[in-house]
């Protein structure tokens, strides 16, 4: 019996979601590249590709719209409950709990649609008015005809968006909603393969997003590149790390073996939308120096930038504080989470992998 420690190389199932090649450096959603996306239409539309597997007309696209603004309201059982988490409990489990709160009476087996729409819209005004209770200011209402994007900076800012950045913030959107099979993607097939209600599964998925292997990085590349402080200081301070064995935030993917296409798509996002900001540039040039470290130290590994590094670039470019990096990451992936497991309800088996004993027999 052959194990394969990650489930690396494993095919588990068919989709038709999304393709990435990790040699050339290529993300498709549905037929279409990420990048072009990203670029050239609403993420809106790129959640409906991926739910549906078409784009909508326009009457599709302005019920979606108006869906998506409705399910945004939170009850004001629900704002208590956001209220009364004690200040100290980290927002991914905020979200969690938000989300638990809201039972199964409207989420259970099969997964359809409707029920998907009023998750991935709930979901950014629960961290939005969390955000807002703990800085001790009053929750905001979305507004009707405000993009998706542009109402969750305004419910967290509490004031319109500066459109460049609703623009960077919906590129990011678009390139981080789906990733194959992804361990948070993997974990919610896992659930829904038991035909458990949507809400779990997305709950179950959270869990996995949560840790820096996966959805913690952007916090942990913006505390690293905050740590050190200075183009001068830059290459000792990585070469200190990398010799203690530790990693660098933002680079090394586990199907990426060049450059991410994501992470270029929102490097050019934010040099041409949001200005050149200094520190987007020492973001630019420590990267330049980290790649030739990772070249030098580990000359048999391809390791590139990824994805987490650039969104630490954007995030901090619109001024999303550090503590809504990964919460912002869930809020897109969960449109990624949902395409699959409506994809697992369609055809669905109960995901059951098999361990290797190699304990006592005594
Ligand atoms: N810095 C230094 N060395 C690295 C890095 C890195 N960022 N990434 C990989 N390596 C090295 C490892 O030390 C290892 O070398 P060794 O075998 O000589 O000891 C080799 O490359 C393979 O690394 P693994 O961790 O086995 O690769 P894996 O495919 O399991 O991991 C992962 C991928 C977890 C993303 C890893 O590259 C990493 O921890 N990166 C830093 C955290 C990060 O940026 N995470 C975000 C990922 S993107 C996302 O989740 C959307």
């Amino acid at each position: 019996m052959r194990v394969n420690p990650g489930l690396e190389g494993v095919i588990v199932a068919d989709t038709e979601i999304s393709y990435i090649d990790g040699q050339s450096g290529i993300l498709i959603y549905r037929g279409y590249e990420a990048k072009q996306l990203a670029l050239h239409r609403s993420y809106e539309e790129v959640v409906y590709l991926l739910w549906k597997g078409r784009f909508p007309d326009s009457a599709e696209l302005d019920a979606f719209n108006q869906a998506l603004w409705e399910n945004q309201r939170l009850t004001e059982e629900l704002k208590q409950i956001i209220k009364l988490i004690p200040p100290d409990v980290d927002m991914m489990s905020v979200i969690r709990a938000a989300l638990s709160s809201l039972g199964d009476r409207s989420f259970g087996w099969p997964p359809s649609l409707e029920k998907a729409v009023s998750l991935l819209a709930i979901t950014p005004a629960i961290i939005a008015a969390r955000y807002r209770h703990l800085q001790g200011k009053p929750i905001v209402e979305p507004i009707p005809n405000l993009s998706f994007a542009a109402n969750y900076l305004l419910m967290i800012h509490g004031k319109k968006p500066h459109p460049a950045h609703i623009r960077a913030l919906e590129s990011y959107f678009t390139l981080a909603a789906e990733h194959g099979l992804n361990a948070s993607t993997f974990t919610a097939r896992v659930v829904a393969s038991t035909e458990a209600d949507l809400s779990s599964a997305i709950i179950a998925a959270l869990g996995a997003l949560k840790g820096p292997l996966h959805g913690g990085a952007p916090s942990e590349v913006e505390g690293m590149l905050e740590q050190i402080g200075s183009l001068e200081e830059a290459e000792k301070w990585m070469r200190e790390r990398l010799r203690q064995g530790e990693k660098l935030m933002g680079f090394g993917h586990r199907i990426y073996k060049t450059t991410d296409p994501r992470a270029e798509a929102l490097r050019q996002v934010v040099q041409t939308g949001s200005g050149a900001e200094p520190w987007f540039q020492f973001a630019v040039e420590v990267e330049k120096i980290a790649l030739a470290l990772l070249k030098e130290v580990k000359p048999h590994r391809q390791i590139h930038t990824n994805v987490e590094y650039y969104t630490a670039a954007i995030l901090k470019a619109i001024q999303l504080p550090k503590l809504l990096y990964t919460p912002t990451f869930a809020v897109t992936r969960i449109a990624g989470w949902i395409a699959h497991i409506l994809e697992q309800a369609k055809n669905n088996r109960i995901i059951r992998p098999t361990s290797n004993y190699i304990g006592s027999m005594d």
